[in-house]
């Protein structure tokens, strides 16, 4: 999809160390308080350890250096400084090899709210405190693998299962529905918008209703699906994904519970 290439991610030092400015530092600061204020009580409890394992401040936008250390003692997982756009088979080879890829840019004043490309904020505040987590990680590297070996047809479809869990996964806990999904916890709005009664709807996790669920990247989902355990993850991808991306094709998608995207 055409993304604009209004960002460019800077380049990492000789040292590793990305030289991110006081004004990145400072819009780190504002998305994090922000976002502080509305997760807690609405992300799942592993997210905020995981958060507290790799030492996040509002202070200042985290090395991946800084993180790579810590997250490679839990579960050998590293972030990998990545251009601002890289081609979808290098984004799952990266996975595939526990490299989570990161581009060193964080967003403007004016896409404070919502940007279509996943900028340092995205990444690293909402993916990397659940690297901590083993199911979150093996699925991750599972799912890198399983897409590489796919055709590009089979892609688009086995996507959505990163984007319903990975991206927009809730999950069941004896509290309530809680948030594990980076694009959620990302967000204020859809932070607040995920967790209310109705609509959206939440669907219990069924991988073939999961296969056939299309879904737009630019608004607040009007559906998410539900895990009973990080355990889950674990058994989504043990099933027979080729065949049930067949059937998935064969049965078709669902009708979208969202209006087509206006031609610009
Ligand atoms: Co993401």
């Amino acid at each position: 999809m055409p993304k604009s290439d209004k960002y460019e991610s800077l380049e990492p030092l000789a040292d590793g160390t990305i030289p991110y400015s006081s004004t990145d530092h400072s819009m780190w600061e504002r998305l994090y308080r922000r976002q502080m204020e509305v997760i807690d009580g609405r992300a799942t409890p592993e997210y905020i350890q995981g958060m507290e394992l790799l030492g996040f401040t509002a202070n200042e936008i985290p090395q991946h250096n800084a993180i790579n250390s810590k997250l490679s003692a839990i579960t050998g997982w590293q972030v990998e400084a990545v251009p601002a756009i890289i081609p979808a088979t290098e984004f799952f080879s990266l996975l595939s090899r526990k490299r989570f890829p990161a581009a060193c840019f964080i967003r403007d004043e004016q896409d404070m709210d919502y940007i279509q490309e996943p900028d340092i904020f995205h990444e690293v505040f909402g993916h990397c405190p659940l690297l901590t987590n083993q199911a979150y990680a093996d699925f991750m590297e599972q799912f890198g693998k399983m897409a590489s070996e796919s055709t590009a047809q089979e892609r688009k479809i086995l996507f959505r299962l990163f984007w319903f869990t990975i991206e927009f996964g809730l999950i069941k806990r004896p509290e309530g529905l809680r948030i594990y999904g980076g694009g959620i916890l990302s967000s204020p709005e859809e932070t607040l918008h995920a967790l209310k009664a109705g609509p959206p709807k939440h669907e219990p996790f069924d991988v073939l209703n999961v296969l056939r669920t299309p879904f737009r990247i630019d608004i607040l989902q009007p559906l998410y699906y539900v895990i009973d355990d990080f355990d889950d993850l674990y058994t989504i991808l043990e099933k027979d994904l080729p065949s049930l991306i067949a059937k998935a094709e064969e049965m078709g998608d669902f009708s979208p519970l969202f209006p087509p995207k206006k031609k610009s």
